[in-house]
């Protein structure tokens, strides 16, 4: 089973919002990424808008030829724009106002209903949702009980212990992925994946569906060329 390729650019807003302008140019990056072979193109408009702004939001639909996935806290400005926007794919996160980054996956037990309509609401516009989910078997069953197409599962904790011992770093979500099977949910993935943790995670979960890379990829390209690393990427999730 293939594995798509969602290349994250909030990381090009942060350094275009650093001197205002559009210097780099937002949606010359992303149409770039698919040129180089990304297969999607991930966005998380945070209500601040200090990265991706909600305007980014509506101009980067129309120019885009991939898969669009939008992320992010369901809040009613949040849910009004994916609502107007239409992308193919969102992804519903638990992230708090002053979070640096997405810490935690949700406590569906806790929001199950308010997961329930509100996946409900995107599906009557045919959006695929994907709740944003830490690797735990309970939860992936959860998860389905919403309603939702797929899950993301948080790979923070992943890329934390890989260095150390993989096989344990591994284990939880080997877990995850096999309930998601038994309940018939799809599998995506995403945080701290980088080019030495990436072709493992992919080995182990060979079900996975779609991982979205933001920090790592744009920081490797600083090295490599953006062209580059999107290939390095791409050759990591079809590594045997
Ligand atoms: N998935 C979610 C829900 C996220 O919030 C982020 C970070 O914005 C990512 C994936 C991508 O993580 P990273 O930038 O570490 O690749």
């Amino acid at each position: 089973m293939p594995t798509r390729l969602s290349v994250n650019i909030n990381k090009i807003a942060t350094l275009r919002n650093a001197r205002g302008g559009q210097i780099p140019n937002l949606l010359q990056v992303a149409s770039d990424c698919e040129r180089f072979g990304a297969q999607g193109i991930t966005v998380h408009p945070r209500p601040d808008e200090r990265h991706i702004r909600y305007d980014d939001v509506r101009t980067l639909k129309p120019a885009l030829h991939t898969e669009f996935n939008i992320e992010g806290n369901p809040i009613d400005s949040f849910i009004t724009l994916t609502l107007d926007v239409c992308p193919h794919q969102v992804t519903l996160v638990p992230d708090a106002h002053d979070a640096i980054t997405s810490n935690t996956g949700w406590n569906i037990k806790k929001h199950a209903r308010f997961l329930r309509n509100t996946i409900a609401l995107l599906k009557t516009k045919h959006i695929r949702t994907s709740i944003f989910i830490n690797p735990d078997p309970d939860t992936v069953r959860r998860a389905a009980d919403t309603g939702a197409d797929r899950i993301e599962l948080y790979t923070e904790p992943y890329a934390a212990r890989y260095p150390h011992n993989r096989r344990q770093a591994i284990a939880d979500f080997i877990q995850a992925a096999q309930a998601a099977q038994e309940v018939n949910i799809g599998i995506n993935a995403g945080h701290d994946l980088n080019l030495h943790n990436l072709a493992y995670f992919r080995r182990h979960i060979p079900t996975l569906l779609e991982v979205s890379i933001g920090h790592a990829l744009i920081s490797d390209a600083l090295y490599f060329g953006l062209e580059n690393t999107i290939q390095l990427y791409l050759r990591q999730l079809q590594a045997p």
